[in-house]
């Protein structure tokens, strides 16, 4: 397996970014006034191998940034990754208030997943969506992709309860 490097840390800060929020706040999170609600990402160097001999070479991985929320962290899969809510395919990033969730059939794409102020301790979470486009390579038993964009912005769209864990 190819080793992930992940330098966080403002990597990708100065990118303009959108403040405005592309969904609406339930009334009742209106205790959360002095949130900083989570508009817009970054993603970087997305990048997925899957292998045909060998599945628990096959990983996923890329760079995520909020810079309003201030959250910049790595986020992968591989064959020893741990769902963060069982059951689901959703991924913990290294730092865990960012999840993902990357399909390629039923909603295909790259979801984001960020806690809504978990300071406050809210159980709220906004999530984003975004299809890269990827280009890809035979690399030894299988294949790598890399997002054709080194960089790609998105929006928050919803804001829901984060699930139970079952
Ligand atoms: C993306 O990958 C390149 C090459 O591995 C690296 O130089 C760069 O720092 C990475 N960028 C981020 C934001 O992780
Ligand atoms: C790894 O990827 C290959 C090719 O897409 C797929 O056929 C296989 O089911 C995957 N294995 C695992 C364990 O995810
Ligand atoms: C596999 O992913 C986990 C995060 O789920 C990460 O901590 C670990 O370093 C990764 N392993 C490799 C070999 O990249
Ligand atoms: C994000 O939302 C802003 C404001 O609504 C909009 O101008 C921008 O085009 C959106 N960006 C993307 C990548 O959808």
């Amino acid at each position: 397996m190819m080793r992930f490097i992940c330098l966080a840390l403002g990597l990708l800060a100065g990118i303009a970014y959108s403040d405005t929020l592309n969904y609406a706040i339930p009334s009742r999170l209106e205790v959360l006034d002095d949130c900083e609600y989570p508009a817009s990402y970054e993603i970087a160097n997305f990048t997925r191998y899957t292998d045909d001999v060998d599945g628990s070479q096959n990983s996923t991985s890329f760079h995520f940034l909020d810079s309003k929320t201030e959250i910049d962290t790595c986020c992968q899969q591989n064959s020893t990754s741990k769902n963060s809510i069982e059951g689901t395919n959703r991924w913990p990033c290294d730092n865990p208030d960012v999840e993902f969730i990357y399909q390629t059939t039923n909603i295909v794409g790259l979801t984001v997943i960020e806690k809504v102020c978990p300071e406050t301790g809210s159980s709220f979470e906004a999530s984003g969506s975004s299809n890269p486009v990827l280009n890809c390579a035979v690399s030894g038993s299988g294949t790598r992709c890399i997002a054709q964009q080194s960089l790609i912005q998105g929006n928050f769209s919803s804001l829901e309860p984060i699930p139970p864990s079952s």
